[in-house]
Order: structure tokens, then C-alpha cells, then sequence
């Protein structure tokens, strides 16, 4: 398979998402948000598993991010809800290429 044609799609330049940052923005109608913490980048979905309100409107507390609907607190390197790991936010697959950030959704 070429590199062209490989199901990621390009969202953001790299350069545009800084350190304790978080970046919204619309991958094929996918709401994703970018998040930048200790030089390592995520890409999950912008709605919270709980009742879909964006994570983008919330906070960073080191590598959890904190929903601001209900205060939901996720773990981003795991995806799991701290008080019940059964419940995950949903992450996606990344990668840099030409200076950009590109993921991959859910096919
Ligand atoms: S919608 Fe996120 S904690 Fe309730």
C-alpha cells in the first residue's frame, strides 16, 4: 500500500500544537482533539464517553485530561476513566509526516 493511500489524514502542522496544549480540530467530520504532553502527542476523540461533551472545553492535570462536563478524569496514555477502567475515551492511531500531524480513524 502507498503512503498516500494509507487511511491516515493530515490535521495539523506540528509546529502548531505546543507543549501542555490541547488542539481541536476536524478529521473528515471526526471532531479529534491533539493533545501535547511531556513532548508526547494524542489524538483521541473530542466527545467524552460519558455523555459527549468536549473534552477541548477541559483541562490538563499532567497526563490526565479532565472532562468539563462532569470532571471525568482519563488517563491519556491508557485511554481509561480513572475510577472505572472499563470505560475508555477513544484514542487514535498518529504519526508525523512532512511537518504534520496525521491520524488515522476508525475505519
Ligand atoms: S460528559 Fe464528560 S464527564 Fe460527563
Amino acid at each position: 500500500m502507498s503512503d498516500a493511500n494509507d487511511d491516515f489524514v493530515p490535521v495539523l502542522n506540528e509546529k502548531d500544537l505546543q507543549e501542555g496544549s490541547m488542539k481541536l480540530v476536524d478529521a473528515e467530520g471526526t471532531p479529534v482533539l491533539l493533545v501535547m504532553v511531556s513532548g508526547q502527542i494524542f489524538a483521541i476523540d473530542n466527545r467524552c464517553p460519558h455523555m459527549g461533551c468536549g473534552f477541548s472545553g477541559g483541562s490538563l492535570e499532567g497526563q490526565v485530561i479532565v472532562c468539563p462536563c462532569h470532571a471525568w478524569r482519563f488517563d491519556l496514555l491508557t485511554g481509561e476513566y480513572e475510577v472505572d477502567k472499563e470505560i475508555a475515551l477513544v484514542k487514535y492511531e498518529l504519526k508525523i509526516r512532512a511537518g504534520k500531524i496525521w491520524v488515522k480513524l476508525d475505519t
